[in-house]
């Protein structure tokens, strides 16, 4: 694991975004995976910049969403597929058709996540899977005791997801009780995966996340499994971690060469 400890998210964003542009442009028609939740909106920013700025070009790209609440349709306004069209599709260059969420409001769940599944196979799998994480380790919408080795499928989230959620609800509306979510099996098969995470309340599940066991309680912690997952933190976001001034050491020493591993985009001048 790559892990990246910034001074706030607005720096950790910036450097999410310049390595998701890099990405792109080693592979313009790459296949992006992607997160909702308040965590990635300022990635969402960042990468609209750098669209206008002419530095990345999304119109050979395709992505496809973590997962969607069941139940609610694609205009309501806590659905994912809403948030994905205000905060990034209509600031960049993205051809619509080339844009997957999990469909809400599908009336044949199983086939639905099936036919999502083959989609992602078609498309040629996931270059880069952004993730955030739950308060109590949640990746997608897998919650703690999800299968390892998931695919997409039906789940019924916990009352404290529904609690942390419940802000993107109107007053008294009901969070749905079940989404539809990439599987931990899907998430884990992209070539790359980008974990973002800001602020102390994350602080417990990614010290869990990163120096944890691997455990099925602990879904972010099965990417200490991928070959190639990159953590962005902020610096109270890593607030518990035991190894964080090494994390740091790593960052600052790493070679030059080494640096290209961000598809090309030395940011040393954007770091802390
Ligand atoms: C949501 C999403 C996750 C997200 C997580 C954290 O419910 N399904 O993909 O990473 O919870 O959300 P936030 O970034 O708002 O803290």
């Amino acid at each position: 694991m790559e892990i990246i400890i910034c001074e706030n998210p607005t720096s950790a964003s910036r450097l999410a975004a310049l390595h998701v542009a890099a990405v792109i442009r080693a592979k313009p028609e790459a296949v992006l995976g992607l997160a909702t939740g308040a965590t990635p909106v300022a990635l969402y920013a960042e990468l609209a910049e750098l669209f206008r700025r002419g530095m990345a070009d999304f119109s050979r790209c395709s992505t496809f969403n973590l997962d969607e609440y069941v139940g609610i349709g694609r205009d309501h306004p806590a659905s994912f597929s809403r948030f994905m069209r205000e905060k990034l599709f209509r600031h960049i260059n993205v051809l619509p058709e080339n844009t997957r969420i999990p469909d809400g409001l599908a009336g044949d769940i199983p086939g639905h996540c099936a036919a999502y599944e083959k989609a992602i196979s078609a498309a040629g799998g996931i270059d880069l899977q952004i993730l955030g994480i739950g308060a109590d380790g949640h990746i997608g919408f897998n919650e703690p005791s999800s299968s390892l080795a998931s695919r997409t499928r039906l789940k019924t989230l916990t009352r404290k997801t529904r609690e942390d959620n419940a802000r993107f609800f109107g007053r008294g509306e009901p969070v749905p009780q079940h989404a539809i979510t990439m599987g931990i099996g899907t998430i884990m098969e992209a070539r790359e995966a980008v974990l973002l995470a800001f602020g102390e309340a994350k602080a417990q599940a990614v010290a869990n996340a990163i120096e944890g066991p691997v455990s099925a309680s602990n879904p972010a912690s099965i990417l200490q499994m991928h070959p190639r997952a990159v953590i962005f933190l902020d610096d109270l976001a890593a607030g518990l971690l035991q190894r964080s001034d090494y994390y740091r050491e790593v960052f600052e020493q790493k070679p030059h060469w080494q640096r290209g591993d961000f598809g090309g985009v030395v940011f040393w001048e954007d770091k802390r």
